[in-house]
């Protein structure tokens, strides 16, 4: 790619994030998302950086403004009305002067606000920015393995699908089978009025997801109770790595700014966690499993989410075989990395989290894959990445065999990620050919 393409790309997606700036926090994409989610929030405020890194700061903060009392960072902020949405506040009902919804999301606002110190231009800002963020991180941190992890193994449990940010993997099916769908309350979506059904999940999943959310808003959003009165608890090697990422993260930082407590209180946490972690390694599958603790048993479905340990400080030997699995794939779809393995037979290459690329997750792969030194699987990503923004745009996912743009449209955190991408690799060779024999 020359340098004029790089700055046409990064101008372009510029463009995006400021039209879902909503000022002090931006929006996943217009009609389909239209508050504030979690993680996309914290994986966009590295994009926003670029251009603007006070603006950066605010997006997390605007987020940490409305944790819960008990630590807990709720995966939507509902900060105006709108229709557009389904379930809205008046389903979560979770009473926070401030509506949000009731459940979390994958915990990489510790990663995030690292990065965006590391990085700052403005060392005197990034400072005091980041020391008022760490307690509320490390709060956050400390809330998970108090509410999700209650038997103390070193690894958290969801008790939702959507706490993942991976909606409808493959990886909960069986454990789905547990939920029931009566009583749930008449609704109707509006997702599939933004985007073409076939794409997103089934009814069936969606009246599970609404089920479990009745059954958590029947208990009063007691964090206390909610994960042993789940029929759904899941652990999911990516979160966990994504929690594990975060608190090493978090634990340099405090180090750095004299925060020597919540220093040593992550570093423990990251410590347990890697260790627990190796419990879920399938070494036919060359990557990690996900967990059912409702039956102790490992699940059988080879999905990105557990490719994505790949962004924590796992063994060495670990992470060679996920970049081996990474390479597997590149010989197997045009794009990588498809969100499940495309020899499962359950493998749907357009269907939400069943099969699509997300920009997101190839970031943190191929950042974990280039640290460990996996330079080639780590360049891989990042050039299928790129090719898919040329070739589809801003997307908000992709079809890994086709290339085909999915979901909704001009999405933010996919503009962040490509600049992101461009800042490690702003010239990389275009289209990438002679590599597992395709020229994508
Ligand atoms: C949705 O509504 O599709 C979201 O992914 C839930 O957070």
């Amino acid at each position: 790619m020359t340098a004029s393409a790089t700055s046409d790309i990064i101008a372009r997606a510029v463009e995006v994030l400021k039209e879902n700036d909503q000022g002090a926090y931006t929006i996943p994409t217009k009609g389909l998302y239209p508050f504030q989610w979690n993680w996309d929030s914290c994986l966009t405020a590295l994009g926003l950086a670029h251009y603007d890194e006070a603006r950066a700061w605010t997006e997390i903060e605007t987020l940490f403004a409305h944790q819960w009392p008990d630590g807990m960072v709720p995966h939507i902020v509902f900060h105006v009305w709108s229709d557009g949405y389904f379930p809205g506040p008046e389903v979560w009902q979770t009473g926070r002067p401030t509506a949000t919804s009731g459940i979390t999301q994958p915990a990489v606002a510790g990663f995030a606000v690292r990065r965006l110190f590391d990085r700052a231009r403005d060392k005197k800002l990034a400072a005091e920015r980041a020391r008022a963020l760490l307690p509320k991180i490390d709060a956050w941190h400390r809330w998970f393995y108090e509410n999700r992890d209650p038997g103390g193994e070193g690894l958290v449990a969801i008790i939702h699908p959507w706490e993942s940010g991976r909606d409808n993997s493959i990886d909960w099916d069986d454990a789905f089978e547990r939920v029931p769908t009566e009583g749930v309350e008449p609704y109707t979506r509006r997702d599939t009025l933004h985007a073409d059904p076939a794409h997103r999940p089934t009814q069936q999943q969606y009246d599970r997801y609404i089920w479990l959310l009745q059954h958590f808003r029947g208990l009063g959003w007691d964090n206390a109770r909610l994960h042993d009165a789940s029929p759904f608890q899941v652990v999911d090697p990516g979160f966990n790595a994504i929690l594990i990422r975060a608190s090493t993260d978090l634990a340099d930082l405090a180090q750095a700014l004299g925060e020597t407590g919540i220093a040593s209180a992550n570093r423990a946490r990251a410590e347990k966690g890697l260790a627990a972690m190796e419990r879920l390694w399938s070494e036919a599958h060359g990557q990690y499993l996900c967990l059912d603790r409702v039956t102790g048993k490992l699940i059988d479905s080879a999905s990105v989410g557990g490719i994505l340990p790949a962004f924590a400080a796992i063994p060495g030997a670990r992470t060679a075989a996920l970049a081996a699995t990474v390479e597997r794939l590149a010989g197997r779809a045009g794009y990588v990395v498809p969100s499940h393995d495309p020899d499962d037979p359950r493998f749907d290459a357009k269907r939400y989290w069943r099969g699509p690329v997300w920009l997101v997750v190839n970031y943190m792969i191929s950042d974990g894959l280039a640290d460990a030194g996996h330079n080639d699987a780590a360049r891989r990503i990042t050039q299928s990445s790129l090719n898919l923004i040329r070739e589809s745009g801003f997307a908000e996912y992709y079809d890994p065999l086709t290339g085909d743009p999915l979901g909704g449209g001009r999405f933010t955190w996919t503009a962040a990620m490509v600049i992101e991408f461009l800042r490690e690799a702003p010239l990389l060779p275009s289209p990438l050919v002679g590599e597992g024999g395709s020229a994508r």
